[in-house]
């Protein structure tokens, strides 16, 4: 980021002199470099005697919109904004096999070809917030679905603050009142001793209504214009997710057992009669735990089942 993207981002006006003498530039420069960046979108005013300041746009998603919102360390301050992408997981990959620092996201307007857990698609259509963040954690591979739950917490609690009553179905879903408002899939890669990155990605169904989804999945999804009746500003709904992320993340692992108590308490999945598919195989029982490493307690009639991955149904 230049001098010049980071007055920007301060939000306070600025003099075009005394940027251009601070970093060796002509005045017109300057003012070509603002000219540029209004093209690309951003809104800049320019007052006589005062200088240049940027104004938020609503629900803008320009990296530097985003970057004036947010309230992180590292989390979010290398956003990328891609009109349109196959995957913000398989753009991230890349970028983080050419050694992307940690806390780089990659946010899209629209996916064409969204991936869901277990192979399936995901939605992805204009008005959402899709993103993908990067972590580089130092933890063993058996923990790295406690950042499922973290991320699931991160974002109910952002939901919340919004107004909307999230829940959180094992191990990622977020719903509010049996529809999925969000998903979270985390892909990661590994050698056997540690793991070298993990992809955190987050599909929320913003500024679109949910009855516009494709049928067989508009049944079972909502989306916050569905529940609110107006838009939200998804840049400030980032931040505040990443915020959430930051803070659990930063402190692993003494603050595993906070994230475990504060998804019991979201959880419309424990204590409910539930069936779970793995691996081809179904079991019916009580939900009624999630262990230290984030995995699901059922008591069937055979006995206590853990189960590490898969999909929940709740028995009405
Ligand atoms: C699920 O199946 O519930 C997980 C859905 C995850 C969707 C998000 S949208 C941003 C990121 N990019 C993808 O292709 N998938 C995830």
């Amino acid at each position: 980021m230049n001098t010049l993207e980071r007055l920007l981002i301060e939000g306070e006006f600025f003099s075009g002199s005394v940027v251009a003498s601070q970093i060796g530039v002509s005045r017109a420069a300057v003012s070509k470099q603002i000219a540029r960046l209004r093209r690309h979108g951003y809104d800049i005013e320019s007052v006589r005697g005062k200088g240049y300041r940027l104004v938020p746009r609503f629900d803008s998603l320009l990296p530097l919109e985003v970057l004036s919102r947010l309230r992180t360390r590292t989390l979010g301050r290398n956003p990328v904004l891609l009109e349109t992408v196959d995957s913000t997981q398989n753009y991230l990959r890349r970028l983080a096999g050419q050694g992307a620092d940690e806390g780089t996201i990659v946010v899209a307007l629209e996916q064409k070809s969204g991936k869901g857990r277990a192979s399936r698609q995901w939605s992805s259509p204009p008005g959402g917030l899709w993103f993908s963040l990067l972590l580089r954690p130092s933890m063993p591979m058996h923990h790295v679905s406690l950042l499922t739950l973290l991320s699931g917490v991160a974002v109910a609690r952002a939901l919340m603050q919004q107004g909307v009553p999230a829940a959180l179905k094992w191990p990622n879903d977020v719903l509010v009142r049996g529809k999925k408002v969000c998903g979270i899939l985390l892909e990661a890669s590994s050698d056997p001793e540690r793991v070298e990155y993990v992809l955190v990605g987050v599909g929320i169904n913003v500024n679109f209504s949910a009855s516009d989804l494709p049928d067989g999945i508009s049944e079972n999804a909502v989306s916050t214009l569905d529940l609110l009746g107006k838009k939200l500003d998804r840049a400030d709904l980032l931040s505040t997710i990443l915020m959430h992320m930051e803070e659990m993340y930063e402190k692993l692992p003494s603050s595993i057992g906070r994230i475990l108590e504060e998804w019991r308490f979201l959880s419309c999945t424990l204590g409910m009669h539930v069936t779970v598919s793995s691996y081809g195989r179904t079991i019916e029982g009580n939900a009624l735990d999630i262990a230290q490493d984030g995995s699901l307690l059922v008591e069937t009639g055979e006995g206590l089942e853990r189960v590490y991955s898969g999909d929940v149904a709740i028995k009405k």
